[in-house]
């Protein structure tokens, strides 16, 4: 049996950061509104940066924590919502980036939140059934650009960063086992309503915002990711007290907060970064994981469970021994 095992983590965050207080000058809200409501302070912001630039950063770091070069990487999965171009995908953008020549398949998921839970899936399926032996995975994302700064219910939530793993075949459990959902009935409650086959004016003339009903997309965040838990468990024949961290992905304290109590999990277990960076989308799950990694909280051996929920709506979790 072949596993797929993470083997270096990255994250990389833009420079410029943008307090709730620098909101309150231009935007009809409060620093205490927000850290009430969303347990947000602050988030980075990448000025003249693209996605692509972002996820360079945080791929180098991952393959240096691995000790691999550019040249090992047989395969690039990365979730963005915010991709450079419509085409070449950042997967492709960023694999010319590295240097690779020669290289395997590389391309872009679009889950919106959930970008990275389902950009490591597939890799994880890659690797398993022996295509792959060295997956560079990637959340990379310049949610900013999205924003309207004139709607107070969106643009105090986001910011922009990257987060990459190195996912490498090995004998030893890795992956345990990932989840993927979509219902596509819910584009009313959170999307961005302008592409290129539909509403492209919108995109032309710079109106084409993120837009969220925040409450809905709230209560049924709490309810999916509550019963996801209880599917990833299940699945794998363990109990809550199993799990070591929770890595989520880091929309809004109070819905992380919900799911540690349906896991019984105390907060010192579960990765928080989402004061310090807000929404960044795709990539908060393999920030989160590269800060807890990096700072030794999480520790080789230990189970971690990942789990996401965003626009789609799309949802989805990993059982990941590290
Ligand atoms: O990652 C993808 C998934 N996204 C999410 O999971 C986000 C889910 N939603 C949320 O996190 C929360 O619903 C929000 C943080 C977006 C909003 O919090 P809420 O507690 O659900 O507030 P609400 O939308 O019910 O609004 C309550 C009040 C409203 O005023 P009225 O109508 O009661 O007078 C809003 O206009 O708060 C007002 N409000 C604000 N006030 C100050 C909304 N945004 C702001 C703001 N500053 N930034």
């Amino acid at each position: 049996m072949i596993y797929s095992r993470i083997t270096g983590t990255g994250g990389y965050l833009p420079e410029k950061v943008l307090t709730n207080k620098d909101l309150e000058k231009f935007v009809d809200t409060t620093d205490e509104w927000i850290v009430e409501r969303t347990g947000i302070r602050q988030r980075h912001v990448a000025e003249t940066q693209s996605a692509c630039d972002l996820a360079e950063i945080a791929a180098r770091r991952a393959l240096e924590m691995a000790g691999k070069a550019p040249e090992d990487v047989d395969l690039i999965v990365l979730g963005t919502s915010t991709p450079d171009l419509v085409f070449p995908s950042t997967a492709s953008l960023l694999q010319g980036r590295l240097g690779i020549k020669n290289g395997g398949a590389a391309f872009d998921v679009q889950a919106a939140c959930s970008g990275f839970v389902f950009a490591l899936s597939v890799a994880d399926k890659f690797v398993k059934s022996g295509v792959s032996k060295c997956a560079l995975v990637v959340g990379a994302e310049t949610m900013t650009r999205l924003m309207d700064w004139n709607d107070r219910g969106t643009c105090v939530l986001f910011g922009d960063g990257a987060g990459a793993v190195l996912l490498e075949a090995s004998e030893e459990a890795g992956i345990l086992s990932t989840h993927l959902h979509t219902d596509g009935a819910y584009e009313h409650l959170l999307n961005v309503a302008g592409g290129i086959s539909r509403n492209s004016e919108a995109l032309l003339e710079g109106r084409a915002f993120l837009q969220m009903k925040g409450n809905e997309v709230f209560r049924m965040a709490v309810n999916t990711l509550g019963r996801i838990v209880d599917e990833t468990l299940d699945a794998n024949q363990m109990s809550k007290s199993d799990v070591d961290w929770l890595v989520p992905h880091q929309a809004n304290i109070r819905i992380i907060q919900a799911t540690a109590k349906k896991l019984d999990m105390p907060m010192e277990r579960v990765v928080v970064t989402v004061a310090d960076q807000g929404n960044t989308s795709a990539a908060s799950i393999p920030l989160a994981l590269d800060t807890a990694v990096r700072d030794g909280r999480i520790q080789r051996g230990e189970v971690l469970l990942l789990e996401a929920f965003g626009g789609g709506f799309t949802w989805g979790s990993a059982l990941v021994k590290f």
